[in-house]
């Protein structure tokens, strides 16, 4: 057998949704584990339970992969450079992989390619947070750099009252991030895959709309979206990925500007396939999940052409319908066209369980699309 070995660190939906991907390939997968009922465990053949922040742990995972490669960015990179002294295939690499694990690093990076950053500083102090405020206006949004996600590590500061209360993150972390609070017309979601040898592909730029900090709708190709606006943030996030050396799937999350050059400034990036992606499962000619591991791979990459005139994603948080298969009838019946993604998750008030992707008909405009999306998500999440 010459088919690859991916050893996944990390046993979440991503992981899960790499597998079906891996499958169709032929190639292994195996997933590093958290805990024996993490909902990536089933859907591979080979699971092994450990602490990714164990070095031995993954030491004993990496041998007899081909590659090692990620579904979270958790994993502390001196854990990684000493995996590739040992001479494991890492992918991403530490050094590219820091600028999704410290916003602070990300921050300077986008800088200093010359990219559109928000105003920005590090703040080791309640008097620098009120500085900042008094240079740039309130209010502003403070970070965690570190180990923040949907929405959990960010904390909009109307005043300098505001900052005192943010004192006990200092106790935490030090220095946090603030940022100008910036007023744009909406989130813009670039995602790009590069190889190890240089290879590199752009989907076209979605839009996205969190809810309370949750990506909860994703619509591809982003309505309305200026050419060169699509053009300019496409090309920012290949540029990203290709000088800060990225492999495999990047996200970069964009705040939508008009009337401030270039039409988008960079909130952030994730370097593995990303919720903002899931529409190219069904909605793109190569979807993120297949392109990942070629990618991490150094395989040749796949078109990302979109399959529809327009594509929309529903997430589905955990609601008042405990037992989702007993929708399905009800909600596969609502809409053939239809496809739906659920993580094998138990349901928990607000924890993301699944996705619903709608490819639209020529004739189906982006109203009708959404509308779509959401009542299949509805009825999978409530159970009527
Ligand atoms: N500087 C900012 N100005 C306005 N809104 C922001 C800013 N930074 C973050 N947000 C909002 O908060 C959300 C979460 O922030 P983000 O930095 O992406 O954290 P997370 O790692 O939790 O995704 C963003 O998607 C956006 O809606
Ligand atoms: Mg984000």
């Amino acid at each position: 057998m010459t088919f690859p070995v991916i050893g996944v660190v990390g046993g979440g939906q991503l992981a899960r949704m790499m597998a079906p991907a891996a499958v169709a390939l032929g190639f292994d997968l195996r997933i590093l584990a958290e805990a024996p009922d993490v909902c990536a465990v089933p859907a591979v053949a080979q699971a092994p339970v450990g602490d990714y922040k164990n070095l031995e742990t993954l030491r004993e995972f990496a041998r007899g992969v081909d590659v090692l490669t990620f579904d979270h960015e958790h994993v502390p990179s001196e854990h990684l450079q000493a995996l590739i002294a040992d001479g494991v295939n890492v992918q991403p690499r530490p050094d590219a992989l820091i600028n999704a694990q410290d916003k602070l690093v990300m921050r300077a990076a986008i800088e200093r390619l010359g990219l559109p950053n928000p105003a920005w500083a590090a703040v080791a102090s309640v008097a620098d947070i009120a500085a900042f405020g008094e240079t740039h206006g309130w209010p502003v949004v403070l970070k965690m750099p570190r180990g923040g996600y949907d929405g959990k590590g960010v904390k909009v500061l109307r005043s300098a009252d505001d900052a005192t209360a943010a004192a006990d993150w200092f106790e935490a972390m030090s220095p946090l991030l603030v940022e100008e609070m910036v007023d744009f017309s909406r989130e813009l979601s670039a995602l790009v895959a590069r190889t190890p040898s240089g290879e590199s592909r752009a989907w076209p730029v979605a839009e996205s709309i969190q809810v309370d900090g949750v990506c909860d709708e994703v619509i591809a190709p982003a309505p309305n979206i200026p050419a060169e606006v699509a053009e300019a943030a496409a090309a920012a996030a290949l540029r990203i990925a290709n000088e800060l050396g990225v492999t495999g799937v990047m996200a970069a999350e964009l705040f939508e500007t008009p009337g401030r050059a270039p039409g988008f400034l960079v909130n952030e990036l994730a370097m593995r396939p990303h919720n903002t992606g899931h529409w190219t499962m069904d909605g793109a000619l190569t979807g993120q999940f297949e392109q990942h591991l070629r990618a991490v791979l150094d395989l040749p990459l796949g078109a990302t052409d979109a399959l529809g005139s327009i594509v929309v994603m529903k997430n589905f948080l955990g609601g008042a319908n405990l037992d989702l298969f007993s929708a399905y009838a009800a909600a596969l019946a609502a809409e053939p066209t239809v496809k739906v993604h659920s993580y094998g998750k138990s349901v928990r008030p607000g924890r993301k369980i699944g996705h619903v992707n709608v490819i639209a008909s020529k004739n189906d405009d982006v109203t009708a699309a959404r509308a779509r999306a959401t009542t299949v998500a509805n009825i999978i999440r409530d159970g009527k």
